[in-house]
């Protein structure tokens, strides 16, 4: 006899017989009592980490649109801007800023850095990102010349 078959012999004797048509106990064996625990506890404690965490999570806000374009408006050139504006905006806001499909700039009490954060951000039909940069500025300059402070 090998050393190896001792010693599968040996541990053979260690093996736990069960009855080989038993359940598993810890499957089979009922709660004591009626699954309170199962069946309306942990459903709401479940509910209640869900909906803390998500509630949480709104409420911190973390991907705020306009986090990162905080910091100091630049105004650049104002005519420059306006004739931006024409081609870019106008569509939208009207030649004169009046109001079209976007609402009217012209006397609209709304400070520059909201329009900046709008422009960067873009917000229900408008599209973010018209004008960037330098040309942004201008926008920014000539819109402050229009709006009521
Ligand atoms: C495709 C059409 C469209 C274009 C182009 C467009 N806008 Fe708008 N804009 C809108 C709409 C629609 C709204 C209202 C958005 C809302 O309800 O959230 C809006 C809102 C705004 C607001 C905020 C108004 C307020 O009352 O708070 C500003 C400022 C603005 N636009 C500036 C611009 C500038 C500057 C440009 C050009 C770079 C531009 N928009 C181009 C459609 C447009």
């Amino acid at each position: 006899m090998s050393v190896y078959f001792e010693a599968t012999l040996a541990r053979k004797s260690t093996v736990v017989t069960r009855d080989p048509k038993g359940y598993d106990d810890r499957v089979s064996t009922p709660e004591p009592g009626w699954p309170l625990r199962r069946i309306v506890v942990l459903p709401l404690v479940l509910f209640a980490v869900v909906s803390t965490s998500v509630f949480t999570l709104a409420k911190l806000h973390l991907a705020k649109p306009a986090a990162g374009v905080a910091g100091p408006v630049t105004l650049g050139n104002a005519q420059r801007g306006q004739l931006t504006f024409t081609e870019k905006c106008a569509g939208c806001h009207g030649t004169k800023a009046e109001g079209g499909i976007g609402p009217a700039l012209a006397g609209a009490h709304i400070t520059v850095d909201a329009a900046k954060a709008q422009i960067d951000n873009g917000g229900g039909t408008m599209p973010a990102g018209l004008v960037t940069g330098r040309r942004e500025d201008d926008v920014l300059a000539y819109l402050a010349t229009i709006f009521t402070k």
